[in-house]
Formats: structure tokens, sequence, C-alpha cells
């Protein structure tokens, strides 16, 4: 390990050292077997230069919680949990921290709709149906999110109506019941073109007169990163992430070569947070955490919140590692190295500095080292170091490396000083 040079504080710098150092104590080394490394393959896309949205929402990633992770389509996703969550968010400081979405996934509706071809909430789910708990949402200052499919049907086998067909009059629902946010799935899609299908839910979101925040759930399978910023404000890249580190791996990979075509109001969706779902260890979470905040990802937690621990708290709550997703200038992270397994995805943020994330994708303790010109930064004699999960400060003449655990990430704030 190369190692810090001190130029303004020892002992803070010093402290940093030891910080990175003991971070390779922080957890025992997981379980799981390391994946065979893929090397790094980027793709090369050509974003328009970032513009914020003309409806300036989502100017930063949305964020907030999403039933699905959590529940599937089990019979405890009711307006209980969802109210309860909502509670948690303000109780517990997340709001504060900037969770603001409360969204209901599929299974929130009957089966088939009424006479008038209108969606029905489950009574049993939400028997006082949806605008009471939108109320309940609002009067929290928090907003309400809802879920449906460019299909016939949506995604769960019990066969819930999709929206295909039906956009301009379900659009007028949400929008009466005081929604903010659609997810508008892809299932049972007929065959019908993707681009087609997706704008003509937007048309019918902006006909309803509503700001309603608008989430492309097609997977990436017609690669939306190349239209949907037309359309909505966010859009999957990928199939559904599963609570394994396998799959969070997998996703973070498909997603980091699209980081071109991330901006204010227009942001590539990996899928929701797992943090706390039990599959992954904290080490693992704290790299999911951290990998979704380089990659300016939308913040959706998809764990009950009722239940959550300590330290699921205290990862969902990281202010330092929220700040990273959120920062205003809105470009993703790009990788910068990657060499058996050590990454360094680097971040342009907007005060100049750069936010940094060390990962350790091997089964084995490793150190992963960059430096300041690495990252981009411009010429200086020192540059601060703030270690985000640490909450440490310290600083070096260039030279930036941790040894980080197996499966680990360290996450670093660098900025030039002076
Ligand atoms: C699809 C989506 C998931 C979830 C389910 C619900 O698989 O990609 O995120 O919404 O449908 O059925």
């Amino acid at each position: 390990m190369r190692p810090h040079t001190v130029r303004t504080d020892r002992r803070v710098t010093a402290t940093l050292a030891a910080a990175l150092l003991s971070a390779a104590t922080l957890t025992p080394t997981a379980a799981h077997a390391a994946p065979e490394p893929a090397p790094y393959a980027p793709a090369a896309p050509h974003a328009p230069a970032a513009t914020p949205a003309a409806d300036g929402l989502a100017a930063t990633p949305p964020m907030g919680f999403n039933n699905w992770n959590s529940t599937h389509c089990r019979a405890e996703f009711d307006a209980d949990m969802v109210k309860g969550v909502a509670d948690v968010l303000v109780e517990k400081g997340l709001k504060d921290v900037g969770y603001e979405y409360v969204n209901l996934d599929d299974c929130w509706a009957l089966p088939e709709r009424d006479a008038d071809g209108q969606l029905v909430p489950d009574p049993a789910r939400f028997p006082d149906g949806i605008a009471a708990v939108a109320d309940y949402v609002h009067d929290k200052g928090l907003k309400l999110g809802i879920y449906t499919s460019a299909g016939t049907k949506t995604c769960n086998d019990a066969g819930f109506p999709g929206a295909l067909g039906h956009e301009y009059g379900d659009a007028r629902q949400f929008a009466d019941w005081g929604v903010d946010y659609l997810k508008y799935d892809n299932c049972n899609n007929q065959g019908e073109d993707a681009r087609t299908r997706y704008t003509t839910m937007r048309d019918a979101l902006a006909a309803t007169g509503r700001p309603i925040v608008y989430s492309i759930c097609e997977w990436g399978e017609n690669e939306p990163w190349e239209w949907a910023s037309e359309l909505g404000q966010l859009w999957r890249t990928t199939g559904d992430i599963s609570d394994s580190w396998d799959s969070m791996l997998s996703i973070m990979k498909q997603n980091l070569p699209l980081a071109p075509y991330a901006g204010p109001g227009r942001w590539n969706d990996p899928d929701m947070l797992e943090v706390g779902n039990g599959g992954m260890t904290d080490t693992e979470y704290r790299t999911h955490f951290s990998m979704w905040a380089v990659m300016a990802a939308p913040l959706l937690i998809g764990s009950d919140l009722r239940t959550a621990s300590p330290e699921t708290l205290e990862i969902l709550g990281n202010e330092e590692v929220v700040a990273v997703d959120q920062d205003p200038l809105g470009k993703q992270g790009e990788v910068v190295s990657e060499e058996d397994g050590r990454w360094v995805v680097g971040r342009e943020l907007a005060d100049g500095g750069r936010a940094v994330a060390l990962f350790n994708e091997t089964g084995a303790e490793q150190t992963v080292a960059t430096t300041a010109a690495a990252l981009g930064l411009p010429q200086a004699d020192s540059y601060a170091l703030r270690d985000l999960w640490r909450h440490e400060d310290g600083s070096t003449a260039g030279d930036i490396s941790a040894v980080v655990p197996a499966h680990g990430t360290v996450l670093l704030r660098v900025t030039a000083d002076g």
C-alpha cells in the first residue's frame, strides 16, 4: 500500500490511513465465492449534453421506498405496511436525508376493471382506496407512487390489469388519486413497439396536468437509454435485481458503461435497493449502496423499514453517501480502472471534487489504488480526503489507496486543496 503523503495535517492523515487499514477488519470475509471477474468493456455511447429536464422533475435521482423487493405479491403488502413505512421514513430521519417517494408496486389492484373500465384497488389490501393512502403520505410531506404495465396485464401471474389501450383513463385515475410517480412495466406488451407504448403513457400523464415522475421499466430490452430521456426521468437498464451478491454485481456491471446517458432529469435505473433484505452481508450492502450512489442511481429502499436493523438504517441513512448520489452536477460515475477485481470508479462532483469508490470484487482482502490525476482532478500540492463510511478526514499528495475487505468498498470524496 502506498502511504498517503502528509501535507497539512499529519494526525488526521494518520487517522484516515488507520481507518482505511482497519476497514479490512470491518467484516469477516463473506461466504459467497467471488464470481469470475469479467473484463470491463466500456460501451461508447454518445448522449447529448446533460440539461435539466424542462419540467424540473427528478433533477437528482428519485429517492424513496418501493415494497416489491420486500413483499413481492404477498398479502403483507397492504395499506398498513405502506403507511407504516411512511411513518418510519419520518421518525427515523430518512425523509430529512432525502427519501421522498412511497411507491406501490404490482398487486395493488383487483384482477378485473369495474363496469366503467376503471381500475379497482384490492379492498383486502387497500380498504380505503389509494387516494386515502396518498392523503396519508402527503400529510407527512412525502409523495405517492404507483405501478402498472405497458401491456394488457401486469407482470404477476394473477394477471392484474395493464394500461395498454387504457392509458388516458388510467393516468387520469392516478392523477385524481394524487399519485406523484408512475412505474410503467413491460409485461404482456403484445409485441407492440416499446417506444410507441411508452410515448402514449407519457402523453397521457402530460394530459392530466399533474407533475408525475415517469419511471420506464422496460428492463433495457430496447436500449431505452437511447430514447427514454425524451419521455421520462428514469429507465431500467437491466432485468430484475434479487437479494444476492451475484445479482447485484451483474446489474452493476451492466449499468456502469451507460454513464454518458445519465444527467439531471434522466437517470439510468439499475433497479431498487436490496439493502436490509438479508441475502447479503452488511459489507456487501455497503458496496451495493456505495456503487448505486456513485452511479447516480435512484435510491428506492426495498426492505421493510418497520423491522429494519440499526445497521440497515445506518447504511440507508448515511448522508455523506446520499450526497454523492444526489450531487447536483448529476454525472454518473465512470470506471477509472479495473484489474483482477480491483475497481476504481470515479464521479465528478459539483464542487470540482470527485467521489471515488475503491471496490474489491474478489473474495480476499485487496489493496485498491488510484491517483488524483487518474480521477481527473487538477494538479495541486495536496488533496483533502474524506472517508464517507468512517466519516474521517485525511489528505494526500496524490496517491489514493486503501486496504479493502472482500466484497467491500471504501468510498472517498477527494478535493484539491487551495
Ligand atoms: C417486473 C418488474 C419488477 C416488479 C415486478 C412486479 O418484474 O421488473 O420490478 O415490478 O414486475 O410484478
